[in-house]
Formats: structure tokens, C-alpha cells, sequence
């Protein structure tokens, strides 16, 4: 039996549930001592990978620090050093129980993955598809937010028109297996399995369809491809079948070709999508294009309740690496998704006002590289928070 108790600390609602018979205690979802009931300190991994990935973490740590100052909690952190260079270097791959160390911390604040002298793909497996895989983070959420006129760019459009969240599925697809190239010459066939299970299925839906009733518009699309992949009808199935336990949500469903073109064209009829790995792995990257480009895209790969991994949705940016001109807003971003997911919501929503004032009031000067210093757009959001 759960005791279940509910205090407001420092403004902050803490879901403190206490299990009647071995006394074990849970705020918001993680397993807590004691003492940490109220000091309000939370455990947190931190990777910063490659190229950009290191020096916008960095920037984010600096706007974490003055969330904590102005909303009252601390932070432990923990650096781990896994990136492509680290593997060119020392040949030192991360394995899975390296990433089930991780459970120990409630969250991870990740950089981005990816050398030039790395072979293609190896370390991206390991670690960001390992991450996912291994911690079991079947929700990749990306909002499509865009936070100021300036920042779309398709004619006619402004910032309003702009406001959608996608929940892309995070765990299956052809993202499981590597596949294979199998024969020689004219022989040769390159394959990989396109898998989907049920429950994959069903507990991604059921997300979204929370996180739809839980916005004002309340609108949940669906987008697959069963008209030419026909084993997604499965897809169409389950969001029937669950849809009708939410009768206040409205329900759309269309193709990711649609999709594509009814962004650019109308995005202000989308409000929370749901899909499948692949396709939302493509759709968000026009996402961001709508909303000012991969600078600003920030995901959080989730399983409710447990550790997940935040991060920018923009790679490792070699050519900018070491420079202090790539933009921190798309960490910035996660680790807001990350404040929220641990019981920070407060400053969670802070951080994200303070990128949005920044940027409408010129402060933050756009979202591109070069546009600022890496160092400066962290002082403005973190200043903003003081
Ligand atoms: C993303 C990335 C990754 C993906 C790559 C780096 C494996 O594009 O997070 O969107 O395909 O999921
Ligand atoms: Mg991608």
C-alpha cells in the first residue's frame, strides 16, 4: 500500500509517496533519502560529448547554476567523458552496463556525439541509441515552439501559427538492429527489419494522448505511412483503440508525405504529434527549420518516472567546434526539459520564458552560429533568471 503525500516546498508541488511496509520513499517518480526530502538536491549526469557538444553543455551548467540560486535546489553532477574522440583516440567503446550506471542519477544533460574521424554510425549507436535502447527512454519529446516572428521562415507565418509538440517513439523501428549488406556485386541486398510490438506501441500512444488532453487545444495527429507500409496499420489500430478512452481529445491521422508539406504550409493545424522513430527522427528536423533552425531544437528522451537523457537536437558541429559561436539555446532548451522532468517545473518554465523574452527582445541576437558568443546567450538567459 502507498501513503500518498503532497507538499508544496518553495512553491514547488512534491509528489512524496511513502511505501506503508519497507518505508521506501519516492518524490516525483525517484527513490529518495531522506534528508533529500527537503534540501531539494538532485543527482545529474552530464556528457558532453563532441565538437559543439561540450561548450553548450557548459553554457547550460551556467544557466543551472542560477536556476538553482533563484528557485532554491542543488545539483550533484557527474561528467562522464564518452564521445567519438575518446573512441579514435583510446578505442574505448561505451557499453551497456556503462550506461546502466546511469541509473543512479535522476537525469542526464547530454551534448551531442560525432567526430570526422570516427566510422560512420559506430559511436552514435553506442551511446545516443545505446542510451535510449538500454535506459529504455521510448519517448523522444520534441516541442516545435517558435519563439518569436523572426525566427520563421515561411512566408506569411508568424510565431503564433507555430506551436506543436512531437512524441516520437524512441525504442523501436529500423532503429533496433543494424540490418545487414549481404552478397556481392548485382547480388548484393542491404536489409533491416521495420519492427513494431504492440505494447511499443501502446505506451507511446497512451503518452501522447495524455500530453494532448493535458494542452488547451487537445489534438493529437497521428503520422504513419500505412498506405504504402501497410504493417503500420497496427498504428492506426492501437490509436483507435486507446483514442476511446479519451473522447475529449481530438484525433487526426495522416501520412508523413502529407505531413511534410502540411507543415511548411499550414503548421497552425498541428498541436501533439505521435509517430514512429523514423519518421519523427525526419520531422522534427524540418520542425526546427520552422522555428529557426537546429541551434534552438532541444528533445527529451524519456521513460516517465525514471532516469532520462536531455539534449540539443543539433549534432557535434565540428567545423564550429572549440569557436564559442555555436548557439546554446538548443541545450538550454533541454535542460529546461530536464528541470520539469524532475520535479523542477518552476524553473523549468523560467529558463524557457527567460530564451523567449531574450530572443523577442533582441537580447539573444538569433539562433545560428556566429550570431553571438556561445558564453553571452548563456549570461543573457541566466541573468534573466537573477
Ligand atoms: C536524432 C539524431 C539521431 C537519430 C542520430 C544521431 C542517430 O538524428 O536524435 O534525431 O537518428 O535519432
Ligand atoms: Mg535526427
Amino acid at each position: 500500500m502507498q501513503r500518498v503525500i503532497r507538499i508544496a516546498i518553495g512553491c514547488q508541488l512534491r509528489v512524496i509517496e511513502m511505501h506503508a511496509t519497507t518505508g521506501e520513499r519516492t518524490v516525483n517518480g525517484f527513490l529518495r533519502g531522506l534528508p533529500d526530502l527537503m534540501a531539494r538536491s538532485h543527482s545529474i549526469a552530464v556528457i558532453g560529448g563532441d565538437g559543439i557538444g561540450p561548450e553548450v553543455t557548459r553554457a547550460a551548467l551556467r544557466v543551472l547554476d542560477a536556476s538553482e540560486r533563484r528557485f532554491g535546489f542543488s545539483t550533484s553532477r557527474e561528467e562522464y567523458k564518452w564521445s567519438s574522440a575518446s573512441y579514435v583516440e583510446f578505442g574505448q567503446r561505451v557499453t551497456a552496463a556503462d550506461i546502466d550506471g546511469l541509473r543512479k542519477h535522476e537525469a542526464i544533460l547530454f551534448g551531442a556525439i560525432g567526430d570526422p574521424r570516427a566510422p560512420r554510425g559506430v559511436v552514435e549507436r553506442d551511446v545516443i541509441l545505446g542510451l535510449r535502447r538500454t535506459l529504455d527512454l521510448f519517448v523522444n519529446l520534441r516541442p516545435i515552439v517558435a519563439y518569436d516572428d523572426r525566427l520563421v521562415p515561411l512566408k506569411a507565418k508568424t510565431a503564433k501559427d507555430v506551436d506543436m509538440i512531437v512524441v516520437r517513439e524512441n525504442t523501436e523501428d529500423v532503429y533496433t538492429q543494424t540490418g545487414a549488406i549481404t552478397g556481392t556485386g548485382r547480388d548484393q541486398v542491404a536489409e533491416v527489419p521495420m519492427r513494431f510490438t504492440r505494447p511499443g506501441i501502446e505506451r507511446v500512444v497512451r503518452y501522447a494522448f495524455e500530453l494532448a488532453r493535458s494542452r488547451p487545444r487537445r489534438k493529437l495527429t497521428l503520422v504513419d505511412k500505412a498506405n504504402a507500409i501497410t504493417v503500420q496499420q497496427l498504428w492506426r489500430d492501437i490509436f483507435d483503440e486507446i483514442g476511446a478512452d479519451f473522447p475529449d481529445v481530438e484525433r487526426d491521422a495522416m501520412y508523413v508525405d502529407a505531413t511534410t508539406m502540411w507543415m511548411v504550409q499550414k503548421p497552425e493545424q498541428f498541436d501533439t504529434i505521435v509517430t514512429t522513430n523514423l519518421f519523427g527522427d525526419i520531422i522534427t528536423d524540418l520542425g526546427a527549420a520552422l522555428v529557426g533552425g537546429l541551434g534552438i531544437a532541444a528533445s527529451g528522451n524519456i521513460h516517465p518516472g525514471a532516469v532520462s537523457m536531455f539534449e540539443p537536437i543539433h549534432g557535434s558541429a565540428p567545423k564550429y567546434a572549440g569557436q564559442g559561436v555555436a548557439s546554446p539555446l538548443g541545450s538550454i532548451g533541454a535542460l529546461a526539459m530536464l528541470l520539469r522532468h524532475i520535479g523542477e517545473r518552476e524553473a523549468g518554465d523560467a529558463i524557457e520564458n527567460a530564451i523567449r523574452d531574450g530572443l523577442r527582445s533582441g537580447r539573444i541576437k538569433g539562433v545560428e552560429a556566429g550570431a553571438q558568443k556561445t558564453s553571452d546567450v548563456a549570461d543573457v538567459v541566466a541573468h534573466a533568471l537573477d
